[in-house]
């Protein structure tokens, strides 16, 4: 059995309606009107031990929720959850020393204790041996830096220094799992990698099992080789980084300096754009032009410099499938649409 199972998740929310102005508050304290939000409907997946895999979708997609009921802080309108044979509500104390988990927004940090206090109070909670303590800061301290803010109260750190001393605490003492929801949210370009490098490491090294959600594409494609995408509260892709590149970005571009102007060219399957008299864009879909002939023909036909050849990046790829413009299996599409048209319902 994998070590986390879901089964039919669904979860909704009741959202209280307040009428606007004095009376429609009045009428409301009267009369209570609620509509029904599902905020994730009906997802199954699995995740193996020591996985890592990359949790995304567009903004009130249903990622925190999900991340909520397997953490045990939300319980489920319906379905299961099944975190080596717990279920992380029920079984909320004991799931809780096997299990860590860094909210990006918030933090588990006490704001007015230095961070050092903060670690002890965690030490005595989950009673971490002395042992394993000691080594876990050595480490920390090596890898996050966080030997350099540990006596400053939480308030006063920098968001980047925060955000390691929140992992920090999350892996202190040694859980099986972690759950990261949007880990380098504000970060800067070396801080963010700084926190890849440790999450790889912390995987690599212990075996941790992991699940992470961001909106920052190359999160998921320094760390996860594993990607599920939600959108809707539905579970839309569920593959590997590489996959989903071979899949659904097809589109290829090659951009040719030529030694003199080329007048006009004509080939099939290809689009081109001039980006200067000299310098010319070729657009294809490598399913249905191969790069290699259509190299070798312009380097034979014409005086070519130089040759760049691009692929669309991961970005613009996820970019296009939260804009609904990758035509996905029917079968996946059908369930989108059913699930927009089941929320109107609810909401109406
Ligand atoms: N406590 C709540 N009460 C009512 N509705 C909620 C609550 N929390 C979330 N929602 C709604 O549920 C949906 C999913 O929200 P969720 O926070 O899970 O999204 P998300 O994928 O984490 O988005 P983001 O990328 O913006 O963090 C949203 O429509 C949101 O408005
Ligand atoms: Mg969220």
């Amino acid at each position: 059995m994998a070590f986390i199972s879901v089964e039919n998740l669904v979860k909704d929310y009741r959202i209280n309606s307040r009428k606007k102005g004095l009376l429609g508050a009045i009428s409301s304290f009267l009369i209570r009107e609620s509509i029904l939000k599902r905020a994730v409907n009906d997802i199954s997946f699995t995740i193996e031990k020591g996985e890592m895999v990359g949790f995304i979708g567009p903004n009130g997609a249903g990622k925190s929720t999900t991340v909520k009921m397997l953490t045990g802080i939300l319980v489920p309108t319906s379905g299961s959850i099944s975190i080596g044979g717990l279920s992380p509500y029920r079984d909320r104390k004991k799931n809780a020393s096997r299990m860590g988990v860094v909210f990006g927004q918030r933090t588990q940090l006490w704001w007015d204790l230095p961070v050092s206090d903060t670690f002890d109070l965690l030490r005595y909670i989950y009673k971490v041996p002395e042992k394993t303590f000691k080594h876990n800061m050595e480490m920390f301290n090596d890898m996050l830096g966080i030997g350099d803010f540990i006596n400053q109260a939480t308030r006063q750190l920098s968001l980047g220094q925060r955000m390691r001393a929140d992992i920090a605490a999350a892996l202190l003492h040694d859980p099986e799992i972690i759950f990261f929801d949007e880990p380098t949210i504000g970060l800067d370009v070396v801080a963010k990698e700084k926190i890849r490098e440790f999450i790889r490491f912390i995987n690599r090294e212990k075996g941790v099992t992991m699940l992470f959600t961001t909106h920052d594409m190359a999160d998921i494609e320094k760390t996860c080789n594993r990607m599920v995408i939600i959108d809707n509260g539905v579970i839309i892709y569920d593959g590997t980084t590489n996959e989903i590149k071979d899949r659904y970005g097809r589109e290829r571009s090659l951009i040719v300096d030529f030694g003199e102007n080329p007048g006009d060219i004509c080939l099939e399957g290809v689009t081109i754009c001039g980006e200067g008299e000299k310098k010319k864009k070729f657009t294809f879909n490598k399913s249905e032009v191969q790069v290699s002939s259509l190299i070798s023909r312009l380097t034979q036909e014409y005086s070519v410099l130089d040759l760049t050849i691009r692929e669309p990046e991961i970005e613009s790829i996820i970019r296009e499938i939260y804009e609904g413009g990758i035509d996905f299996d029917k079968s996946l599409s059908g369930i989108c649409q059913e699930v927009v048209s089941e929320q109107r319902s609810l909401q109406n």
